[in-house]
């Protein structure tokens, strides 16, 4: 058994680190950035718990989407009819106009384009996300107008290849890079394996078939694709480290 000299130790240290800890946060010296109108409709936010259903960036219950950005895509009529009529699971609530405007500037000031937007999820279809949408990006910017690779690309596009086949490295279930199959296969064994797939090793023959002229055009993609290894895997670091979020932006004050 603990002594209590023991325990008085232990809890008179857990105190100081409660102190300490508690102390850091309230000297931060960051500003609180909402005007008055929002800081009221935050706390009607809080007072009716909207974060049970909703996020803001990213953090928060995920039975309705994620409002981080709301202001930019709900106007203010639909505000107003959802708040007081609500729709689908999102319930209606009793509140005044003056509420809603409130909650209406809270919305509005916590909508930072550079952080929502999709931004904290992987690979949102609609803006693009992650290493994938960063290759494509660096494949447009390097490709464009460079025939016959740009339509070997677009052939490549048109199938599931991506979904298998990851930007340079071997994915999960064993596809490899293909930035470095001309390396090591040659030209008739490569075709070998458009036209046919190697079923036994898990790459499906495209169907419906690639015709020659596409096979071709893909050989000489996956060429210039090997050719241009290094700058392309460069940009695709960087457009992705773009995309990135800084999280010492995030406001964290959101929930005090
Ligand atoms: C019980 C869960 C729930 C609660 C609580 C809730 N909502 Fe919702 N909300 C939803 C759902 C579900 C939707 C999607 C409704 C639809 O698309 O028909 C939604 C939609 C919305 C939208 C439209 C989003 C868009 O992009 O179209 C806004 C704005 C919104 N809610 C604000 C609020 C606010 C503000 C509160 C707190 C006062 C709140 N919600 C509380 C479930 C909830
Ligand atoms: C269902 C997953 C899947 C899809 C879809 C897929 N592949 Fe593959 N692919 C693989 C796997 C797994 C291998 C490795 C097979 C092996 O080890 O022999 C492979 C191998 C290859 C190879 C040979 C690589 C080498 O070094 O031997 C090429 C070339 C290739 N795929 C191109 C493509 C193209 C082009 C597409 C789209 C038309 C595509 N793949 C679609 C899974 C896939």
């Amino acid at each position: 058994m603990c002594k209590p000299l023991w325990k008085k130790t232990l809890v008179a240290a857990l105190v100081l680190c409660f102190g300490i800890q508690t102390g850091l946060v309230y000297s931060d010296t960051r500003s609180e950035p909402l005007s008055d109108a929002a800081l009221a409709g935050r706390a009607s936010w809080h007072r009716h718990a909207c974060q049970t259903c909703h996020q803001l960036y990213g953090q928060g219950g995920f039975l309705g989407p994620d409002l981080t950005n709301a202001a930019s895509r709900v106007d203010s009529t639909r505000l107003v009819s959802l708040l007081t009529v609500g729709s689908g699971q999102m319930p209606p609530f009793e509140m005044g106009l003056d509420e809603i405007a409130h909650l209406a500037a809270f919305l509005e000031e916590i909508d930072r384009p550079e952080i929502g937007r999709g931004q904290l999820r992987l690979g949102d279809a609609a803006e693009g996300g992650g290493v994938q949408a960063a290759f494509d990006r660096a494949l447009d910017e390097a490709l464009a107008g460079a025939e016959p690779s740009a339509r070997g690309l677009a052939a490549i596009r048109a199938r599931p290849c991506a979904a298998c086949h990851f930007p340079f490295r071997e994915s999960p279930v064993g596809a490899p890079d293909l930035s470095r199959v001309v390396e090591t296969l040659s030209p008739d064994a490569l075709d070998l394996v458009l036209a046919e797939g190697r079923p036994e090793n898990g790459m499906p023959p495209p169907i419906p078939p690639l015709s020659e002229d596409e096979r071709a055009a893909i050989a000489a993609f996956l060429t210039t694709l090997n050719e241009r290894r290094d700058e392309l895997e460069a940009m695709t670091r960087r457009f992705a480290e773009e995309r990135s979020v800084d999280w010492g932006g995030l406001p964290w004050w959101e929930y005090p």
